[in-house]
């Protein structure tokens, strides 16, 4: 078998439709919202890789801390033969695992784009020629069909992807991620924690403007895919964090009154000046509140490592008995 798969699950125009459905349905809602997972064509996935460089977005390098630390713990409390990742990205954190992990590993990374999933797999196989690689062009939240590979599996969410759901998202996927574990497999979930509002507004506000490109690439996927009539130039980015519920929102604010046009779905939204459509949520986590969520879902916590500094976790989860 060649040690590089790539199934796509979603239908030929689901990309198109999906996309359609949810801009239809955010920009005519009230507040005006975008789901995030729109970032990330092929330049908003190069651009999250540049965010991880900067300065000032300190979670990639907390979690790759933990994880070069904790790495052969992981392999041995899990025994694990195959590594499903979830939102895998480049992948690059990924490896401090799959070198833990003893004998032939398969390694399947799930993620809705299709060019990071491409780039991660050339370059694990230039480094591990013997891995098995079975990509999946997968939404995740919307259900997984897995590959048929040795168990136990180990399901990482990396990055602190799963604070990107809305609370009641976070709810059903973590169920539907417990429907994917048998008795013997574990989940490995990465979360960002509170802390001090300036630290984490300025993560998302960095002074090179990364952000903000990354912020505006929804505009951009929009206007391409949709042939939608909107500058990204014309919107500001915002960073804020909302205390009371524990999450940094991004949005859009527009610089001037100004009207988007869809012809395609026979949109016309028209804009105040400063009317701001939400682009993302990035909750933060409490120790406390990411067990209760595992415990709704049918998991137990079972170790909790954060880095040095305390500014994020990974957690390791089975399922309840
Ligand atoms: N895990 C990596 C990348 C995080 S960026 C890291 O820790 O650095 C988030 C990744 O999740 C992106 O690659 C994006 O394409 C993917 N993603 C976002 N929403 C998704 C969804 N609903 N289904 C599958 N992948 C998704
Ligand atoms: C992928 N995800 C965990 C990132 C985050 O920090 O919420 C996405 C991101 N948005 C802005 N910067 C990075």
């Amino acid at each position: 078998m060649s040690p590089f798969q790539l199934t796509r699950t979603l239908p030929d125009d689901a990309t198109g439709a999906a996309l359609r459905a949810d801009v239809l349905h955010g920009l005519t809602h009230t507040p005006k919202e975008l789901p995030p997972k729109w970032f990330y064509d092929a330049r908003g996935s190069e651009l999250f890789d540049e965010i991880t460089r900067l300065p000032e977005y300190y979670p990639t390098r907390a979690e790759r801390e933990i994880l070069i630390e904790r790495a052969s713990e992981i392999a041995t409390a899990t025994g694990a033969r195959t590594l499903v990742e979830l939102g895998s990205g480049s992948s690059e954190k990924t490896r401090h695992l799959l070198a833990a992990l003893s004998g032939p590993v398969a390694y399947v990374p799930v993620d809705v784009s299709e060019s990071a999933l491409r780039g991660a797999a050339t370059s694990l196989l230039a480094w591990r020629p013997e891995l098995q690689v079975h990509a999946l062009v997968a939404d995740f939240t919307r259900g997984l069909a897995l590959p048929g590979t040795p168990g136990p599996r180990l399901v990482a969410f990396l990055g602190g992807t799963i604070g990107n759901l809305l609370p009641a998202e976070r709810a059903l996927f973590l169920r539907s991620v417990r429907e994917l574990l048998g008795p013997d497999d574990a989940l490995l979930l990465g979360t960002d924690l509170v802390k001090d509002e300036e630290v984490l507004v300025r993560a998302y506000d960095d002074t090179a403007g990364v952000t903000a490109e990354f912020n505006r690439n929804v505009l951009r996927v929009i206007a391409r895919e949709l042939d939608a009539d909107v500058d990204p130039e014309d919107f500001a980015h915002v960073a804020l964090w909302d205390r009371e519920r524990e999450w940094i929102e991004m949005r859009l604010r527009a610089r001037s009154a100004l009207t988007v046009k869809i012809p395609e779905l026979n949109l016309v939204v028209p804009f105040e000046e400063g009317e701001e459509v939400r682009t993302e949520v990035s909750a933060k986590f409490r120790r406390e509140g990411v067990r209760a969520e595992l415990a709704d879902a049918g998991l137990t916590l079972a170790e909790w490592w954060t880095d040095r500094a305390g500014a994020f976790a990974l957690s390791l989860a089975r399922p309840t008995a």
